[in-house]
């Protein structure tokens, strides 16, 4: 094992690159740990119980735990690596004090406690489908659920099957079929959260390639969310919410994706507030091992005179810029797509104004195709 560092916590985990293991430190995921230290600093509620069902290492709840001071109670759980989470909690004790912590090792599908929680994270190997059950049986009303979902073959229209299996949804390979998965993913945990008497609002997410990060509020059931299909053209980049097998552009036949969530993937006023806690700094009382600063990807900590303080970094800022800015239509265009299409050379990306951070190609556009033809290819 290595010892590591990420924002304010040391950890000892196997280096990947050295071992293979199953409690191995990912640095891939930094960014996406520090905006869901950011998520939960904005969760806008203080004496949190936390339950994490995926530890590994233990970074993610360590972080959590000393980064956000929200937590009156964490449990650490994981079905292998116990041994490791003790070893890491112990290193970070000084930051942990106050917070009640448990150390558990059961299997995630089935893991039973007395408890309601405020904030449960999700963070499996693949697909999070198996473990929302146990999410939705021991949130809070008014809780948060945190997930990761890296099996995108399935939600991205690579594996058809397995993505029926899973989700119960058709999904399609298209230029923005990451947004697909995402609306596949939100529909399957609105469905369980219905089982359960709740309904969720999808607050925040993030994407990097290989995996999805969702984040949800739980409310008391509502029937009034839009769940439904995506038809896009199988000649032509027209696509529509509404139910048609002929393009209305081409008069190609149309082809279907989803059920899925046809709301907003996230919600403006909570990314706004994530915005503006990024750019201001705000006091976390952490223990720095005699360090006056710790210059750190994601968040930059600088011991002030009696405080000492957390501020995000660029990357943090900027992708919350861009999403505050998102519009919301369903599904975006690509530039390449078009190009291809159109047989034309491809435009730059800034000539349109509307982007996405689903693709550095995309764009969105809130009238029909043929409008966008008409005002920018012709
Ligand atoms: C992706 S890692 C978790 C990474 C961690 N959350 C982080 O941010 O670094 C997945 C972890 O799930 C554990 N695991 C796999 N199947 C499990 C199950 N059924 N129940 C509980 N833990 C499980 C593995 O031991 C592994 O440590
Ligand atoms: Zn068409």
């Amino acid at each position: 094992m290595e010892l590591f560092r990420e924002g304010a916590v040391r950890f000892y985990a196997e280096n990947k690159q050295v071992r293979k293991s199953e409690v191995f430190y990912n640095p891939n995921r930094q960014f996406d740990r520090s905006l869901n230290v950011l998520f939960v600093r904005c969760s806008g509620k203080k004496k949190l119980k936390g339950l994490e069902l995926f530890s590994g290492s233990g970074v993610r709840g360590l972080r959590l735990c000393t980064e956000t001071e929200k937590f009156a109670s964490f449990v650490f759980n994981d079905i292998k690596s116990i041994d490791t989470l003790e070893k890491n909690i112990t290193l970070n004790g000084k930051n942990l004090r106050g917070i009640r912590l448990d150390i558990k090792s059961q299997d995630a599908k089935r893991f039973v406690s007395a408890e309601k929680y405020d904030y449960i994270d999700i963070d499996p190997f693949g697909s999070p489908a198996p473990y929302l059950n146990t999410a939705f049986t021991l949130i809070k009303k008014g809780g948060f659920i945190g997930l990761s979902a890296t099996d995108t073959a399935a939600l991205f229209g690579s594996a058809q099957k397995a993505c029926m299996r899973k989700y119960g949804s058709f999904s399609l390979k298209t230029p923005y079929s990451n947004e697909i998965g995402i609306r596949i993913l939100i529909k399957k945990v609105e469905e369980v959260a219905n089982s359960f008497n709740f309904s969720v609002k999808p607050l925040f997410f993030d994407f990097n390639g290989n995996f999805l990060r969702l984040y949800f509020l739980v409310e008391r059931i509502n029937n009034g969310h839009n769940l439904g299909f995506i038809c896009q053209c199988s000649k032509c980049p027209n696509r529509s919410t509404e139910k048609s097998l002929k393009c209305g552009y081409c008069g190609s036949k149309m082809v279907k994706a989803g059920g899925l969530w046809l709301d907003p993937m996230f919600d403006k006023p909570f990314v706004r507030n994530m915005y503006r806690t990024a750019m201001h700094e705000s006091g976390v009382d952490l223990e720095f091992n005699g360090e006056n600063t710790m210059k750190i990807y994601g968040l930059n900590i600088v011991r002030g005179k009696n405080k000492k303080r957390i501020s995000a970094d660029d990357s943090i800022t900027d992708y919350l810029k861009k999403l505050m800015k998102e519009k919301e239509t369903v599904t975006y265009y690509t530039t390449d797509e078009l190009a291809s299409y159109l047989k034309t050379p491809e435009k730059s990306i800034r000539e349109f104004e509307d982007k996405t951070v689903l693709s550095s190609k995309g764009f969105r556009w809130t009238a029909s195709f043929e409008s966008l033809i008409k005002s920018k290819f012709s």
